[in-house]
């Protein structure tokens, strides 16, 4: 179905594939990547783990990982965009442990019980409200049992003051993502079979880092 909200910000995020990184770091004076690396820290990945990196984008945090679950190990990255695709390719299209696959996550994956985790960061919100529930459904049926999966974000579940800010920003910048704030991510996350959920919080509460256990 055509989604002119999803296809005008596919767009954006094509055009600026090969800045992506380097933009959103100047912008944040170093703190995205921060964010990111205390993320992968929460995942936790092992060496010889399956990890799934959803949205991957430019497919720097997919490298990451491929560090540190080691050549025993297999990093898949999945991205709609092309040109988001080719930079990773380009990136790191040397790293063994590394494939990047252009798909949009929205559509079925076709694995189950696959991955040791998932990783999913600043994404889940640019997925359509429709979709949302679907793409964590998803995500657990590839978990294998006792698997894990982190989803770094803005916090859905804002409230007070910050909520006030993050609705501004979000009217400025996100405003075809405003359904995100009021995501039940945590109800979600529990009724696909996560046994346990632990939140970490940054920037007074504006981002959030979920990790969610697999039964
Ligand atoms: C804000 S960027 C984040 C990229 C990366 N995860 C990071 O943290 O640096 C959002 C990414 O989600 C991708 N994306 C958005 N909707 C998608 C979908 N339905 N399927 C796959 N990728 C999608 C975009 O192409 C873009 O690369």
């Amino acid at each position: 179905m055509l989604n002119l909200n999803a296809d005008h910000r596919t767009a954006l995020f094509s055009n600026i594939a090969p800045y992506y990184d380097l933009s959103v770091d100047l912008l944040t004076f170093g703190f995205y990547a921060k964010f990111l690396r205390k993320a992968i820290d929460i995942l936790a990945p092992q060496k010889g783990e399956k990890i799934l990196d959803l949205c991957s984008g430019t497919g720097r945090v997919a490298s990451w990982i491929a560090q540190t679950v080691g050549k025993e190990g297999e990093v898949i990255g999945m991205d709609v965009s092309k040109n988001m695709i080719e930079v990773a390719r380009k990136r790191y299209g040397t790293l063994k442990n590394v494939i990047f696959i252009q798909k949009d996550v929205t559509e079925p994956w076709g694995y189950q019980n696959y991955f040791d985790g998932i990783f999913v960061s600043f994404s889940l919100h640019e997925i359509s409200e429709l979709e949302r529930p679907r793409v964590i459904e998803q995500s657990c049926l590839a978990l294998k049992k006792k698997g894990r999966m982190v989803i770094a974000d803005f916090n859905p579940e804002i409230s007070g003051r910050s909520k006030a800010f993050l609705l501004i920003f979000f009217n400025l910048f996100e405003r075809e993502n405003l359904t995100f704030l009021s995501f039940g991510q945590k109800e979600i996350l529990m009724k696909v079979g996560s046994k346990r959920i632990k939140i970490f919080r940054a920037l007074a509460g504006i981002l959030q880092i979920s990790l969610a256990l697999k039964e």
